[in-house]
């Protein structure tokens, strides 16, 4: 089976992301979200002088990327961390400045496929967990059964981005009364019934609180614009940045991140003095986020919403 997902499994946007890293110069790399390791193989794969160290929090993401990724030796470093948390592990590794970073943000297609960790409403009898690191954290069915309607409503309304959000809070609170919400499927025929009653839609009515569910579970969207200052500190003049967003409220805040790094004032318009203080430590290689062309999307659809945003390191 892990030999089927080597098989199967390209990483998204793999030539535009070893591009976008001037990853055939040779260098330290850094694998912000190792997933199934298919971005490290390629960049590993581009150089013999390429060494990549690489991250996820999911302890079982990263032993299936250490097996994958065995034969590259010490060329490859696998650490179990939050990528948020990257820049002290290298310093705990004794490693300088690096020559590029990849992220690849979200959650990957092997733990979508795997009905036990309950992040998709395709696996019914799934356990509402969504967890990234099972080992830490509350599940998604603590939020669903111990959350205030509000706090719901909200948590999916902003996470989401769901119309009927506050409908879907009030059944997820009726029906809890009666007994806990326990797998993906129970919620997903509550989430259907509120938004969606009449049963004609394009996409699966529970996609979106799925994902809310999932981004507040895992805290995704908190720290990113740190995250990317943190990247450009340990870049090496000249280094390269490349990150993969998969929804518009990753997307606008590591625009945003790019932006401010670039020396682009963030400050709200309404503000009449620039207060944020962006100082242009990077360039912005495209202006406009690279996408998936229509044979990628065709051999894997869920690339459609990907968008890679790149950047070079400046001189100071
Ligand atoms: C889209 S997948 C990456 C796929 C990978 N690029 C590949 O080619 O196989 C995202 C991975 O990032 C991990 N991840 C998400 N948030 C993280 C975080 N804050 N820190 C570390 N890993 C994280 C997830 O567990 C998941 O395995």
């Amino acid at each position: 089976m892990r030999e089927d997902i080597r098989r199967l499994h390209s990483p998204v946007l793999k030539a535009e992301v070893l591009e976008a890293l001037g990853a055939a110069r040779g260098g330290i790399f850094v694998d912000a979200t190792l997933g199934m390791g298919g971005h490290s193989e390629a960049i590993l794969l581009e150089s013999e002088r390429n060494r990549v160290i690489g991250f996820d929090r999911d302890g079982e993401a990263l032993e299936l990327a250490r097996e994958r990724l065995s034969g590259f030796g010490d060329r490859f470093t696998g650490v179990q961390a939050d990528y948020r948390r990257f820049g002290s592990e290298l310093d705990r590794l004794g490693a300088g400045l690096i020559d590029g970073l990849v992220a690849d943000l979200g959650v990957s297609s092997w733990q979508l496929d795997s009905p036990e960790r309950g992040f998709s409403f395709r696996f019914p009898a799934s356990p509402l967990d969504m967890r990234m690191d099972r080992g830490s954290g509350p599940t998604a069915a603590d939020l669903v059964n111990g959350l205030g309607e509000r706090e719901l409503a909200d948590l999916i309304w902003r996470y989401g981005e769901e119309p009927a959000a506050r409908r879907i809070a009030r059944r997820i609170v009726e029906a809890r009364r009666r007994s806990p919400i326990r797998t993906a499927g129970e919620l997903a025929d509550l989430v259907v019934r509120a938004a969606h009653p009449k049963g004609r839609w394009r996409i699966h009515p529970a996609t979106r609180t799925f994902q809310a569910l999932r981004i507040a579970v895992n805290n995704e969207l908190e720290g990113l614009g740190e995250f990317v200052a943190e990247a450009v500190d340990r870049l090496a003049p000249g280094g390269r940045l490349a990150v993969i967003t998969f929804h518009s409220l990753e997307d606008r805040l590591i625009k945003r991140a790019f932006r401010f790094q670039s020396g682009h004032c963030v400050c709200p318009p309404t503000q009449p003095v620039c207060g944020c203080g962006a100082v242009r430590r990077i360039e912005v290689l495209a202006r406009k986020a690279m996408a998936p062309g229509p044979d990628e999307i065709q051999a894997n659809p869920r690339a459609r919403s990907a968008k890679l945003r790149a950047a070079v390191r400046l001189y100071d």
